[in-house]
């Protein structure tokens, strides 16, 4: 079976594509490369001891598509194509819109012309707003986004959830992650941010390595235990194979399905801290700073509809996630280099 991985070249898709070589699937991965190296499709292969097939296109590129799709008899299509810095989204919503949202019209309009109506899509936990209690399932309401990044994924769930209605043959998942963090095994691919992170557990890798200072603690007066955020963060590989369940899914029935990945498990800033502190073996310095706007105390999932109806469920641990984190970091100080 031959699967598109749009955004195979990132952090998802690359341990997608692992997950996707080792159980048989033939990859073909899509990346335009604005927010990752080809680096890491080399080490797909290394990994797999298996060739896959690379095409540096963008999922605005309507003619790119279509050549790719008259190239190869394309099954079903994983799309993680799409920017995901929220601050970045504020600054640029144009650029968010047009990148996201009408890069995934295009992808839909492409595969429609070639007869492939079957589509994982990589949405977000952000979808629930901050109205909903956690733990979040999937029948709650959507939430008020807070920023560009969270609409593109409400909306683009919303014209999937449209072209499903329109036409019977479609089969569409909509997948919601949690926090994903952690790298494969082998210490070879795992996430390369550009710059200074955003996210929580690359900031602590590299405070950790000596590149940054000390982690600002963001906000210690939240209504949680220890006053921090409560995330339900996810190790990639668990997500990675939840892809297969999903794929499977779409093959299988026809119809628009929706499904959190999470763990259902919430650590708080600090215990995430305590644990990676363990991972590698040094005191990671911290501060305590003010909140930062937009974030919510707690979030996580309720993962029982994935494990009923998938028969997925994630099985790896805080303590693996953060040791993964570090040895790919400790490994590769500088990602994918230059
Ligand atoms: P990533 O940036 O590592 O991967 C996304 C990939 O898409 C990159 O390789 C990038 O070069 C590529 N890309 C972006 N725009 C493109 C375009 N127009 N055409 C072709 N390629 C394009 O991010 P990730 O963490 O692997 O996330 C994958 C997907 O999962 C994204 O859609 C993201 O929004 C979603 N998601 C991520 C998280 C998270 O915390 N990492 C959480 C929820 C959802
Ligand atoms: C986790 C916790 C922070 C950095 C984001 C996106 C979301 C989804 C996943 C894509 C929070 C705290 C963080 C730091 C800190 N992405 N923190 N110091 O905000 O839950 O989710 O990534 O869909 O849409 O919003 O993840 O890793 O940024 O933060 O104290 O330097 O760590 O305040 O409590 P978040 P995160």
């Amino acid at each position: 079976m031959s699967i598109l991985v749009t955004g195979g070249a990132g952090f998802i898709g690359s341990h997608t594509c692992v997950e996707l070589l080792n159980a048989g699937y033939d990859p073909i991965i899509l990346d335009n490369l604005c927010n990752s190296k080809s680096e890491s499709v080399k080490r797909i292969k290394e990994i797999t001891g298996k060739d896959v097939k690379f095409y540096e296109c963008d999922i605005r590129d309507r003619a790119g598509l279509d050549k790719i799709f008259a190239e190869n008899k394309i099954d079903a299509v994983i799309h993680f194509a799409g920017l995901k810095a929220v601050g970045e989204s504020c600054a640029k919503p144009l650029e968010y819109y047009d990148n996201n949202i009408g890069g995934s019209v295009i992808l839909c309009e492409a595969m429609a012309a070639a007869g492939c109506k079957k589509i994982v899509f990589s949405s977000s936990a952000t979808v629930y707003g901050s109205e909903n209690i956690s733990p979040l399932k999937e029948d709650m309401p959507e939430g008020k986004t807070t920023n560009p990044y969270g609409t593109t994924k409400l909306y683009i769930e919303r014209i999937l959830k449209d072209v499903c209605a329109s036409d019977s043959e479609w089969s569409v998942c909509l997948l919601r992650y949690f926090n994903p963090i952690g790298a494969h095994k082998s210490g070879r691919i795992g996430e390369d941010p550009n710059g200074i992170p955003n996210n929580l557990v690359p900031y602590i890798t590299q405070v950790a390595i000596g590149k940054l200072s000390h982690l600002n603690v963001n906000g210690n007066d939240y209504p949680t235990p220890d006053g921090t955020g409560v995330r339900d963060y996810i190790h990639v590989v668990d997500l990675a194979l939840g892809h297969l369940k999903a794929v499977e899914k779409v093959l299988g029935e026809n119809g628009c399905f929706t499904y959190n990945l999470g763990t259902g498990n919430g650590y708080s800033v600090l215990e995430v801290v305590k644990a990676f502190e363990k991972a590698c073996d040094k005191p990671i310095k911290y501060v305590i700073a003010p909140r930062r706007p937009g974030d919510i105390a707690t979030c996580y999932s309720d993962p029982s509809k994935a494990k009923a109806e998938l028969g997925w469920e994630a099985v790896r641990g805080i303590d693996e996630m953060c040791e993964d984190s570090w040895r790919w970091q400790s490994q590769n100080p500088n990602g994918y280099g230059d």
